[in-house]
């Protein structure tokens, strides 16, 4: 029997489809964050995220099968991702975690990934 994922371990599918859900309605009342995205539409941007989101946590691979390799920094180069919009990102995102009501070692375990893969996203120096 295969060893239980991660993505199995919080709930599959459906808590990563309630996470980016949750995340991108914070980001569409977001000054500072939603001027970033390129569509009037969000749902598309959601769904590439929830995607990477269950292919990274070891759920199907249909990210890549429809957006190749992840290269998240180059596909962010775009856009302007400084600190401010790094902390912006992580206020959603830690609001959109709370709601999942996880246990305590799989909310950490999320979270760090989360702060750590926002921090490596910043592209843009605070003064410039
Ligand atoms: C795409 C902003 C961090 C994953 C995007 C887009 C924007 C954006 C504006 C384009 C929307 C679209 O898909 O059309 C930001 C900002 C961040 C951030 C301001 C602040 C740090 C992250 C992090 C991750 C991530 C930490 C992963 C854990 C993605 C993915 C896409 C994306 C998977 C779609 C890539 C593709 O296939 O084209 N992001 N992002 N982002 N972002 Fe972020």
């Amino acid at each position: 029997e295969e060893p239980q994922t991660f993505y199995d371990a919080v709930g599959g599918e459906e808590t990563f489809t309630r996470l980016v859900r949750r995340f991108y309605q914070g980001v569409a009342d977001d000054p500072v964050l939603r001027p970033l995205y390129p569509e009037e539409d969000l749902g598309p941007a959601e769904e590439r995220l929830r995607l990477f989101l269950i292919q990274y946590w070891g759920g199907p691979r249909t990210y890549s099968d429809q957006r190749g390799h992840p290269r998240l920094r180059m596909r962010h180069s775009p856009f302007r991702v400084g600190s401010r919009e790094r902390d912006h990102w992580l206020g959603h995102m830690r609001a959109a975690v709370d709601e999942l009501e996880l246990p305590e070692a799989l909310d950490r375990q999320l979270w760090e990934y989360l702060v750590y893969a926002a921090h490596s996203m910043v592209n843009t120096p605070d003064e410039a």
